[in-house]
């Protein structure tokens, strides 16, 4: 931090600004407010639209990058923050066109512009960097970012992958639309989020570029690369478009066929689907293990279970389009698709929600997993454990059977038209819960939700 001041105040000495200039406008700050990752994200603007422009060579696992970033000030802004790893070398920082200062530190690109900007300003920033990104260890010990495989790049961002790889304001809360330009050798191919609305080769190189027109966080992001099987077809009026490794080729035949019965059947009790293509990426991974739901297009390190692929399905609605206000509200995203798979799997006849729910309910009162709630995991080290995920489930189904079906679905489908592509917290799931249901549900809620021990049903 020291440095960042010694390095702002050269910059007042080395730039023509007046003193009133220099006054007009304070620092944002280097971190959303999230107790989780308190780094993640920064304060005083907003993110409007990202335009990646990005080079890779997975022999030497080197990338070039242009991220312009549109975006708008909350407040006068003497200087701003962007998070980006400290091994990526920033090579220059324009701001409306102008060379700004900046200094790279921990995870934070700190920009000084040539002027402070006016609160309500809209400005843009473009980043030219490069260098071999490394993918970080979560809290929980799983890999997360930009992770490197024999043929590419298996790249998954859930909590904090995302500045591994590009510069952005990368907290949730900040959702913006995203355009990808990436240029990977011929024998390659790079799958992002959104439309494909270009393709081109050139000198053994090809080009594609995604248009990711609905707004995203960035821990939905994704620029996979690798050897694939790439497909993109109309089918049953989705736009599905995958890219399947040749190692699993054979056991994923038949993949883009297998969205729109799903989706269908999610958009009959959720409401639309909120994207504009769909599909999925499945790269052998197994030193990662974990699917994503990022944006339009899942990432899976294996050909997905039924039960598998309508999880990352339902998050399209529930943590994509609708997302957390904070990393402790996650059980808002895997509890709904974890109830989703329920839904799912009953729809297809291979076994009842009441069974899944009874099953998960039948672990011991004594068991460790009762003794976390889920809208209070108590650390980032425990964001995806069992409880987030079951008794976040489990807790839909009590709601549903205390509110009866009708109300039920359509609390689904409030939550999911009402925050539709932008953020919502645990407490606005209840007093929606309440309005639609007309129900005082304090008690079941704080019993499921927040308190530990073995709930009664
Ligand atoms: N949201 C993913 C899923 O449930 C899990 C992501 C896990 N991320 C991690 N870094 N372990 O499908
Ligand atoms: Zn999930």
């Amino acid at each position: 931090m020291k440095r960042l001041l010694a390095l702002t105040a050269t910059a007042f000495i080395l730039l023509p600004l007046s003193p009133a200039l220099a006054h007009d406008g304070t620092p944002g700050a280097p971190g959303a407010g999230d107790p989780y990752f308190p780094g993640q994200g920064n304060g005083g603007y907003d993110a409007g639209h990202y335009d990646l422009s990005l080079d890779y060579d997975p022999s030497s696992g080197r990338l070039t990058g242009v991220t312009k970033i549109t975006a708008r000030a909350t407040q006068a802004l003497s200087r701003f923050n962007l998070d980006l790893v400290s091994t990526l070398s920033v090579r220059s920082v324009t701001v409306d066109g102008r060379p700004a200062v900046f200094a790279q530190s921990g995870n934070e690109l700190v920009v000084t512009p040539a002027r402070s900007l006016g609160s309500g300003r809209d400005f843009s920033v473009v980043v030219r960097y490069d260098g071999r990104p490394v993918h970080v260890v979560d809290p929980d010990g799983s890999l997360d970012g930009w992770i490197k495989t024999s043929d590419g790049v298996y790249n998954v961002n859930e909590p904090q992958g995302a500045m591994t790889w590009y510069p952005g304001n990368h907290h949730m809360t900040d959702k913006a639309t995203h355009r990808f330009t990436v240029t990977v050798p011929s024998s390659r191919v790079a799958v992002a989020n959104g439309d494909l609305v270009a393709k081109w080769s050139k000198g053994g190189h090809t080009t594609s570029v995604w248009d990711s027109r609905e707004p995203m966080a960035s821990y939905l992001a994704t620029v996979t690369i690798g050897k694939f099987e790439f497909a993109d077809a109309r089918i049953g009026g989705y736009r599905v478009t995958t890219a399947v490794d040749p190692k699993l080729a054979g056991d994923a035949k038949g993949f883009p066929e297998r969205h729109p019965p799903v989706l269908d059947y999610f958009s009959s009790i959720f409401g639309p689907y909120p994207f504009s293509s769909t599909g999925g990426i499945i790269d052998h991974a197994p030193e990662v293990g974990y699917a994503l739901e990022t944006q339009t297009r899942p990432v899976y390190p294996r050909v997905p279970s039924e039960s598998l692929l309508a999880h990352e399905l339902a998050h399209q609605w529930f943590g994509d389009s609708v997302t957390p206000t904070l990393w402790r509200d996650i059980w808002l995203n895997e509890g709904f698709a974890t109830y989703s798979e329920w839904l799912w799997l009953d729809k297809l006849g291979t076994r009842t929600v009441q069974v899944a729910f009874d099953a998960a309910y039948a672990t011991p009162a004594e068991d460790e997993f009762w003794q976390s709630p889920p809208a209070d995991p108590g650390g980032p080290e425990n964001l995806f454990h069992d409880p987030v995920y079951d008794r976040g489930a489990m807790t839909l189904h009590v709601l549903r059977l205390e509110v009866g079906d009708p109300a039920f679905f359509a609390i689904l489908r409030a939550w999911a038209s009402d925050y539709k592509y932008g953020n919502a917290d645990t407490a606005a799931f209840v007093a929606l819960s309440e309005r639609v249901s007309g129900k005082q549900l304090d008690a079941l809620f704080e019993a499921w939700l927040f308190k530990p021990g073995k709930p009664t049903v």
